[in-house]
């Protein structure tokens, strides 16, 4: 179904999926396959109740399982219980839309550059104006040198994935 539209535009689109993070999901069979197709990343969103031990604990079994575990939307998410998840080894992605956040642009900016955020989001929820602003903001906020960075970490990571061909 996607073929024929993929021909009428330069999107570049690879198969995977968002996983939605319950408690024991590590043990569920065929969770691999759920990665981004031909890569080990696992797209993983967080709930949006408070996180408890155990849902922690499941993320770590996951980073200690040769998965590379990069959440969704962290933005979404308190910054300090984020921060857990990244001591645990995992890393994220962030909404374009966070840099325009006045009071915590810094700090997701300093993620970028220390690591821990590796993707940018534009947010299919919002209109396309927003989505097409938020991300030139982003793009300025951060510089040519962090987005070149995150630039590189996509590029590794899509190299082996597998890509809908029109
Ligand atoms: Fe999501």
């Amino acid at each position: 179904m996607l073929r024929p539209l993929l021909a009428k535009t330069d999107l570049s689109v690879y198969a995977g999926a968002e996983v939605l993070l319950s408690e024991g999901i590590d043990h569920m069979e065929g969770l691999r396959e759920l990665c981004i197709a031909g890569t080990n990343v696992l797209l993983l969103e967080m709930p949006f109740f408070r996180w408890n031990e155990r849902l922690y604990k499941t993320v770590a079994r996951l980073t200690c399982s040769g998965m590379c575990v990069l959440l969704a939307h962290v933005d979404r998410y308190p910054l300090e219980d984020v921060k857990r998840l990244f001591a645990l080894g995992a890393v994220g992605q962030i909404n374009c839309e966070a840099f325009a956040h006045p009071l915590r642009r810094r700090a997701y900016r300093a993620l970028v550059r220390d690591g821990f955020v590796r993707a940018l989001g534009s947010d299919i929820h919002l209109p396309h104006d927003f989505r097409a602003k938020n991300i030139e903001r982003a793009r300025l906020y951060l510089g040519e040198e962090l987005m070149e960075k995150l630039h590189a970490w996509g590029d590794a990571v899509l190299s082996s994935a597998y890509r809908i061909e029109p």
